[in-house]
């Protein structure tokens, strides 16, 4: 570890996830209470770690978001546990459309080479699913999206602004490189976890040039993983099979844009937002990795203690499973299985009323 022992990672975490998803992180009102959960107790060890709420705070005065020295400071950490950002979606008086993701989370995304998205879409058993005759067996998939190109790098701009002749263009950036390092994450990802089939998802039939790259990468590479099977889909029908048959998909590769929308189409059938974890992954290791749930940070519902923490726990899971922590990881896994198992622990997106702290302290008495 470069800067804290294991121990102190693992348990600050935990308590970090809790408040991760206790609270709101981009509602102002709920920022300053984040240093709380850290000095709380767990029944295992508490230990105080940085927590960024408070960057948050001091942005929200200056109007800044992600200060280029703050990003230096995570990026010589070991792994960074993101809670979530978001914002109206038709953006606010405060805050202009797009302004917290492009410049918080994608810019840690980009600048720290964290070119993997690796998005487990799994149901866990007595999760509720909207697909009817699907269970655990069907749905475990693993998602690999490419993280640093495509449609997200802010190519682009406008002409003529706000005159009838405006043009606006928005540049799919593909390049050789970083689809073949993410196609190889994906074989070299399903051979260590005994994987056995690799599919692409791209549109080759629409983008020739862009989608045609990746079908050439992908060929070239999978030259290389003999033993494991391959296919390949385009987006739209991968999305008509991810719900009449999810069975047929075990690791999808696939591009930046289609990566964020069938995942978040995976996380409704594994149950919601509420389940679904994520890692922005440097496998390089040369600028830390970051962990987060895929969902938003639900302003709607920030303060009322009754989000689903379950995302946020297996996002710690997977961060301990990057920092080669397994047994820990494997922990946090098991328990977060055995919680969402009983119906009395399911939230209000899963049916149920249990709430954000009731399953936050069901999961660490698990651990314990
Ligand atoms: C996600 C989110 C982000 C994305 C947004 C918040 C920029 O939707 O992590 O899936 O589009 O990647
Ligand atoms: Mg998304």
């Amino acid at each position: 570890m470069k800067k804290t022992g294991l121990l102190v990672l693992f348990v600050a975490i935990l308590a970090t996830a809790v408040w991760a998803q206790s609270n709101d992180s981009a509602a102002p009102d709920a920022a300053p209470q984040g240093t709380a959960p850290t000095s709380a107790s767990f029944p295992t060890q508490r230990v105080q770690t940085p927590t960024y709420a408070d960057l948050y705070c001091a942005g929200f005065i200056s109007k800044q978001t992600l200060p280029d020295a703050a990003l230096k400071e995570l990026a010589a950490h070991d792994a960074i546990l993101f809670g979530a950002v978001g914002v109206d979606p038709r953006g606010s008086a405060q805050i202009p459309q797009g302004i917290l993701e492009t410049e918080i989370l994608l810019k840690m995304r980009f600048e720290l080479d964290q070119y993997i998205n690796l998005r487990p879409t799994r149901l866990l058993p007595g999760v509720p699913t909207p697909l009817k005759n699907a269970g655990p067996d069907d749905i475990n998939m693993v998602i690999v999206r490419e993280n640093t190109e495509g449609l997200y790098c802010q190519n682009g701009g406008f002409l003529y602004k706000d005159t009838p002749h405006e043009v606006a263009n928005q540049i799919e950036v593909t390049t050789r490189h970083g689809v073949e390092r993410c196609i190889r994450y994906a074989f070299e990802y399903a051979k260590q976890f005994g994987r056995k089939k690799v599919t692409l998802v791209a549109k080759t039939n629409v983008l020739r040039f862009a989608h045609n790259l990746w079908l050439r990468a992908f060929e070239a590479v999978k030259a290389d993983y003999k033993g494991i099977e391959t296919d390949y889909h385009h987006v739209d029908a991968c999305t008509m099979y991810m719900v009449s048959k999810p069975k047929i998909y075990d690791v999808i590769v696939t591009t930046n844009m289609f990566g964020d929308i069938i995942t978040d189409l995976g996380a409704a059938i594994q149950g919601g937002m509420g389940m679904a974890a994520s890692a922005n992954l440097n496998p390089t290791r040369q600028a830390a990795s970051m962990f987060e749930p895929v969902h938003g940070s639900a302003p709607d519902i920030a303060g009322k203690n009754f989000a689903n923490p379950i995302a946020t726990f297996l996002s710690v899971a997977m961060m301990l499973e990057f920092l080669n922590q397994r047994p820990a990881a494997d922990a946090i896994n098991k328990a977060c299985r055995e919680v969402a198992a009983d119906p009395k622990n399911h939230t209000r997106d899963l049916g149920g009323t249990a709430s954000t702290t009731g399953v936050g302290e069901a999961i660490c008495a698990k651990l314990e």
